[in-house]
């Protein structure tokens, strides 16, 4: 690969050009092996968020960081891959229930699904699997096709060397301003996705008070630049933009949420409380299984309880025991309606960040987070409270944790004298 020099690269950046294909590709390399340094990363990164990329750069961009590690190949298996990808929420649980049933509604595909653990107010699936006793997230190549071979789903921390040019460059963001870039954005989560080898992607792009993108228009323009890097690089990719203003479910915090999933991996009849959480499984579920070629009925399946078995058999590959006590917070606090009428909203935001101070979340990588803590939602949106009625069910493995969570419940909640019309959590599709 020819050598360029880091300065006329960011210079062009600077100055509104297209970049060559050969200088982001260089640039990327030599960031990664340390030629580059952070200082111009972080200058590139600035011009980029500045000044943007062209599709045409964001697919080079997209490849440069995949080449910089390993990809992983499942073309060995005889069964079709497709995985899912959130941008993050409160109370998304999704990919608990989701992975099991698409296993579940065939034998043809597989869920080879590499998730991560949570920062701020937005949970991780790593975290909330760990809740489940022995249930280990490394697995080596070989353990995740024998898994995939076997039961046809699996949830996994990254192994090896997925992206590590995003490592790299998400940490610099983090300190730089440079996060709430789409085409960075787009490239670092599509980077990891396409490097964990999966033939079929639906994005779950979450949009409102509690998600990355709070706009619209700012999630539509997200969701088309990483459905366009997918099919781009060869991996059939599709979006649905969902909601995010309200916590999905009746849990958020780390045993919750697993809680929350096996009740509806059991089937019906379902807590009604997480009928916005079957909504949005449900219809990514009908994507994955479109794009997979597949004819089922996921709504059905769901209500069978048949996930339930290929749950349990998913935890089992991983040395976990689903039938274990998993840990609990010890100490419990209720909030009640400050009112009588109707519970008009519940930010999710402060839920999420209300969650994290009682110890469900980190607010910087590499913390702790307690399995125990977290948040029950009593009532959701939409229904009639009186004034004293419990809300919500606050847990904490130390009650001094209650006051700062509640200074933020209290600005969450609003009651008003008329029911709310709660619009589906199912925005769009994009294709
Ligand atoms: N998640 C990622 O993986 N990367 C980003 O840049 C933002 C969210």
């Amino acid at each position: 690969m020819a050598t360029w020099d880091a300065t006329s690269v960011i210079i062009a950046k600077r100055d509104h050009g297209e970049l060559p294909d050969e200088a982001i590709q260089w640039f990327i390399a030599a960031y990664t092996d340390g030629t580059v340094s952070d200082e111009q990363a972080a200058a590139l990164a600035m011009a980029v968020f500045l000044n943007g990329l062209t599709g045409h750069e964001l697919a080079v961009w997209t490849q440069a960081m995949i080449d910089s590690g390993d990809r992983i190949d499942h073309s060995q298996l005889d069964r079709i891959t497709v995985d899912k990808h959130s941008t993050g929420g409160v109370g998304d649980k999704v990919s608990l229930i989701l992975c099991p049933l698409i296993a579940a509604c065939s034998p043809l595909v597989a869920v080879p699904q590499l998730a991560g653990r949570g920062l701020a107010h937005t949970g991780g699936t790593i975290d909330k699997m760990e809740s489940i006793p022995g249930w280990k997230a490394e697995m080596s190549g070989a353990e995740m096709t024998a898994a995939l071979l076997d039961v046809g789903a699996v949830i996994a921390s990254a192994t090896g060397d997925i992206a590590p040019a995003d490592k790299k460059l998400y940490a610099l963001r983090d300190v730089t301003g440079t996060v709430p870039s789409i085409p960075l954005i787009a490239s670092s989560i599509m980077s990891k996705k396409i490097a964990s080898g999966t033939a079929n992607l639906v994005l779950d792009v979450k949009v409102g008070r509690g998600a990355f993108m709070t706009n619209i228009d700012d999630a539509r323009e997200l969701a088309r630049a990483m459905v366009d890097i997918g099919n781009r690089a060869g991996v059939n990719t599709a979006a649905l933009l969902t909601r995010m203003d309200q916590p999905l479910g009746s849990m958020v915090g780390n045993t919750l949420e697993v809680d929350e999933s096996v009740a509806i991996l059991r089937g019906a009849p379902f807590d009604s409380r997480s009928s916005d959480l079957i909504e949005v499984i449900v219809a990514l579920a009908e994507e994955m299984l479109h794009m997979a070629g597949v004819d089922a009925n996921p709504r059905e399946v769901l209500e069978s309880g048949a996930a339930h078995e290929t749950w349990r058999a998913m935890v089992r590959a991983q040395g976990g025991d689903p039938d274990g006590a998993m840990p609990r917070s010890d100490h419990e606090h209720l909030f009640r309606s400050p009112a009588t009428g109707f519970l008009a909203d519940l930010d999710a935001l402060s839920v999420g960040l209300a969650s994290m101070r009682l110890g469900a979340g980190r607010s910087k990588q590499g913390e702790a987070v307690s399995a125990g803590a977290g948040i029950e939602i009593l009532v959701k949106p939409g229904s009639a409270v009186t004034e004293g009625q419990p809300i919500q069910r606050l847990l904490a493995d130390d009650p001094a944790k209650f006051p700062a969570a509640l200074e933020l419940l209290e600005k969450a909640v609003t009651i008003a004298d008329t029911a709310a019309e709660i619009p589906s959590p199912v925005i769009e599709r994009i294709r």
